[in-house]
């Protein structure tokens, strides 16, 4: 409530912007369903960077005068020190974050400051806010995700000669390392990354100066503010301007994949650390206990970033269908986008935090990973390559290494172990040299095509990895 006991909107100290054109002030809980100050709250720093360059750029226009230009520009640069510090408290009666500092401004600077809104809109204002927070809230998030990347890599490091084998349909498929693995997730989370910075270009112009929707006839600079908050220009369409949330919804989507890839990892995790796998031991730390069964120590964190991907979709679809049957140009639904691209924003990064810190604690089991390369026949492709290598024609060998398999099974032992006159009986091409190529570590130093599991291609990977996280 305002100081005075009405609501802000009512015409309290800080009056709603439009209150002037009612007899009657709206009800209360009118006033509660439309108020965007909680999620604003957040934009405040942003918003003021904005009308600070706002004044300025009137100033110099000669749109008002430049000396109460700048009495505004340094109130401003108060208000913002204030929210910071904790001195001002954003009044939640307010029906936006613009309201609520022009009403400061206006309480301290009188007339003065009733000159903040000149040739502006909250319609270009609130899409410039979003704009402005997002370009930098976004890379704070990129850089959580390159910290993740880089604790993958320091693992995958170390792990360049750890088998495991490497799965298809969940089956035991061909013996690969733990760092081809984890490198494999880091490519993906590179991506990640990149789609972020290619939103973020996106996001690269201003669109204040568009007013409510039809720009201004006042001698407005356009490029002149945009060029001062950093923006590569202003925006071309001033309808556009302020009815586009695709930035939004691109994000949300950035994030939703970045959501899938983790929650891929974590069901991968959760598999990992079962008694049936136990490649991955979970640290105490990221681990949770049952209230009845004394023994457990569950992957919680890994099954709550899984959970949580659910509603970092449900924003997007969100914000996709808010969107979807809105007219040109600014309409009120836009107001609820903050709310799915904030809770997207927030639980992602808290996500890539949380996950970086549960993979960076864990121990792995090499052991257990290498005991996985053997008894599935996961070497039955090199088998067959061999053959191919001896010149005999790939479909063929498949049949050979298959009869192989089924000689190995039916005898419970693994191709390795199956006799040399038994591989003879199935092929003439099978010599001596076979056995030196079923192992799976030689499996795995033989793939050498770019991109395979072999040392010194996994190593190739590292380095680029590496050196993208450090650009
Ligand atoms: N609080 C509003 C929003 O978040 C600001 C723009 C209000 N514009 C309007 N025409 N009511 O979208």
């Amino acid at each position: 409530m305002s100081k005075k006991g009405k609501s802000a909107i009512e015409g309290g100290n800080h009056a709603a912007l439009w209150h002037g054109r009612f007899k009657e002030g709206p009800d209360a809980a009118a006033v509660e369903f439309e108020t965007s100050i909680y999620e604003d709250m957040r934009l405040a720093e942003d918003d003021i960077k904005g009308s600070r360059a706002h004044v300025h750029m009137l100033g110099k226009q000669g749109i008002i005068p430049e000396s109460e230009s700048e009495a505004i520009a340094e109130e401003l640069a108060k208000i913002a020190e204030e929210i910071r510090s904790g001195a001002l408290q954003i009044d939640t009666s307010a029906e936006d974050i613009h309201s609520f500092v022009e009403g400061v401004l206006t309480d301290r600077l009188g007339d003065t400051g009733r000159k903040v809104h000149t040739g502006r809109s909250r319609n270009d204002q609130i899409a410039l806010d979003e704009r402005l927070y997002l370009r930098h809230a976004v890379p704070e998030l990129q850089e959580n995700v390159k910290t993740l990347i880089k604790t993958l890599i320091t693992i995958a490091e170390e792990h360049t000669g750890t088998l495991v084998s490497g799965y298809t349909h969940m089956q035991r498929a061909q013996p690969v390392t733990l760092a081809q693995h984890l490198c494999a997730w880091s490519w993906m989370l590179k991506r990640d990354y990149e789609r972020l910075s290619d939103a973020v270009k996106r996001i690269g112009l201003s669109p204040l100066g568009a007013g409510a929707l039809a720009g201004s006839g006042l001698p407005l600079n356009r490029e002149m503010v945009a060029e001062e908050l950093g923006f590569d220009g202003p925006t071309q369409n001033s309808l556009d301007s302020v009815a586009d949330r695709d930035y939004c919804i691109e994000l949300a989507a950035d994030f939703s994949i970045l959501m899938m890839h983790l929650s891929r990892f974590c069901e991968e995790v959760v598999l990992w650390s079962t008694e049936e796998f136990k490649f991955i031991n979970l640290s105490e730390k990221w681990s949770t206990g049952s209230s009845i069964m004394p023994q457990k120590k569950n992957p919680d964190f890994a099954e709550l970033i899984r959970g949580k991907t659910g509603r970092v979709y449900g924003s997007l679809v969100a914000l996709l269908t808010i969107m979807k049957g809105l007219p040109l140009t600014y309409n009120r639904d836009l107001q609820e986008d903050r709310k799915n691209l904030f809770e997207a924003y927030d639980t992602t990064s808290a996500c890539v935090m949380i996950f970086t810190q549960m993979i960076a604690t864990a121990s792995w089991n090499e052991d257990r990973m290498n005991a996985s390369c053997f008894g599935g026949h996961a070497n039955a492709t090199d088998l067959a390559d061999y053959l191919v290598k001896k010149g005999m024609p790939f479909r063929t060998a498949h049949g050979v290494s298959a009869r192989a398999v089924r000689y190995a099974i039916e005898n419970g032992i693994n191709l390795e172990d199956v006799p040399l006159e038994e591989y003879r009986k199935l092929s003439e091409l099978i010599c001596d040299d076979v056995y030196a190529c079923l192992p799976p570590k030689a499996c795995v130093d033989a793939r050498k095509t770019t991109g395979g599991p072999a040392e010194v291609r996994v190593r190739e990977q590292i380095a680029a990895l590496k050196a993208f996280c450090a650009e």
